[in-house]
């Protein structure tokens, strides 16, 4: 089943986001879609805000991996951008989703388009540009029930 949402805003990405990072549970992973600039990192920014963290939240293009242990559960923001799919089990992304070598926690990735091994559950979240500049979120999920998340 997917769910499809207009955000108007940013401001709407942010509080989309909010509201899975209040409920959203450890070992979840969030494979993130669009385009250059389709909100991507907004709505991280925003489940950050619903976990609690209070430290800014930035764009992992360059480092590959953000780790947040400040809020209820850990984050770890991952951004594939800069790789190739060939490349991207060179930063071995299961690590954090099986959450065996660190913390269990939320793993979110910008650009998971570049993954060739997905995790055996997930939730997919696309996000594209309308023709007036808001931005349209549809989200399925491998194994969860969506309307639970979103009444
Ligand atoms: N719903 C929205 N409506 C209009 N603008 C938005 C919306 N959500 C986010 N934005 C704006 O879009 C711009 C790009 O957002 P963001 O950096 O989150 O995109 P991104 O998908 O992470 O991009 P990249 O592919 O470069 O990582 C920002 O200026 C942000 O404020
Ligand atoms: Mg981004």
């Amino acid at each position: 089943m997917a769910k499809s949402f207009l955000l108007p805003d940013a401001a709407a990405t942010l509080a989309f986001g909010k509201q899975l990072g209040e409920c959203l549970e450890t070992y979840s992973v969030l494979l993130l879609k669009g385009d250059l600039g389709a909100g991507k990192t907004t709505l991280t920014q925003g489940i950050g805000q619903g976990l609690g963290i209070t430290e800014a939240i930035a764009s992992p293009t360059f480092t590959l991996v953000n780790e947040y242990h400040v809020g209820r559960i850990p984050l770890y923001h991952l951004d594939l951008y800069r790789l190739e799919p060939e490349q991207v089990d060179s930063i071995y992304p299961e690590t954090y989703w099986e959450g065996i070598e660190c913390e269990p926690g939320i793993t979110v990735i910008e650009w998971s388009e570049r993954m060739l091994f997905l995790p055996e559950s997930y939730f997919e979240i696309t996000l594209s540009h309308t023709e007036d500049d808001q931005r349209q979120a549809i989200i399925t999920a491998t194994n969860a029930d969506l309307t639970e998340i979103f009444q």
